[in-house]
């Protein structure tokens, strides 16, 4: 593929910020002219928006791990084929709130299935398309519980706080691991602060001045 556009994904434990730090995103490329489009996951498409509510019903607690896994990886691969490869050849800065990288936090360090398969999964329902910046928002899990508390929470929101730990080190892991694209901010800090570090960090992506 003709690749012109950039891919930058969010992702963290429920809590975390991710969708304020979207939001300020889009305003931000809203008043710099700049052509984003915003994909969430699961979802993103017709049929993934499908998948998404299984995945999220609290009716859905029988699944096992796999199946789990096959449902995020289904709905990731419909969105790379249908909706983000088209994007980025057009030269898009494409914004994913979450990518393959929860399925590894979630699935792998979540749900204890092997990681080297996760590996193989996600090079194969990314279609090889690896973000060019990953920011992780990164919370504790008693920040998380009291941003948390009095939401209605879906099927993996009501997992235990042993879950949500096992989730949160996965995902300093990987940051670890793939330093070059993750960047790692502290959750904890204004929203203000927070997306400058974001518009700093994008910003020689972009080939633009500092414009915040
Ligand atoms: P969502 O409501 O989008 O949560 P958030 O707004 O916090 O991102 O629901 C996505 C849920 O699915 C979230 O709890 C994380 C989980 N998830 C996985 O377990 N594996 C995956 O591969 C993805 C993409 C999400």
């Amino acid at each position: 593929m003709l690749r012109r556009g950039i891919l930058v994904t969010f992702e963290g434990i429920d809590g975390s910020g991710k969708t304020t730090q979207i939001n300020m995103l889009v305003d931000w490329f809203c008043k710099n002219g700049i052509s984003y489009k915003l994909f969430r996951e699961p979802g993103g498409t017709l049929i993934g928006e499908k998948i998404r509510e299984i995945l999220l019903d609290k009716g859905s607690s029988g699944m096992y791990p796999a199946t789990e896994l096959f449902l995020y990886s289904a709905s990731r691969y419909q969105l790379t084929r249908e909706r983000i490869i088209p994007a980025l050849e057009e030269g898009y800065v494409v914004i994913c709130d979450r990518y393959y990288d929860s399925s590894t936090a979630y699935q792998g360090y979540g749900r204890d299935i092997d990681l080297d398969f996760i590996y193989e999964l996600n090079k194969f329902t990314s279609c090889g398309v690896e973000p060019d910046v990953t920011f992780l928002l990164d919370i504790t899990v008693e920040e998380r519980e009291k941003r948390l508390a009095g939401r209605s929470l879906d099927r993996l929101e009501l997992e235990d706080r042993a879950f949500q730990e096992r989730v949160r080190k996965g995902f300093l892991e990987l940051a670890g691991k793939y330093g070059e694209r993750f960047v790692v901010l502290d959750g904890i800090k204004t929203p203000q602060e927070i997306f400058e570090e974001v518009v700093r960090s994008l910003e020689p992506l972009l080939g633009k001045k500092r414009l915040v």
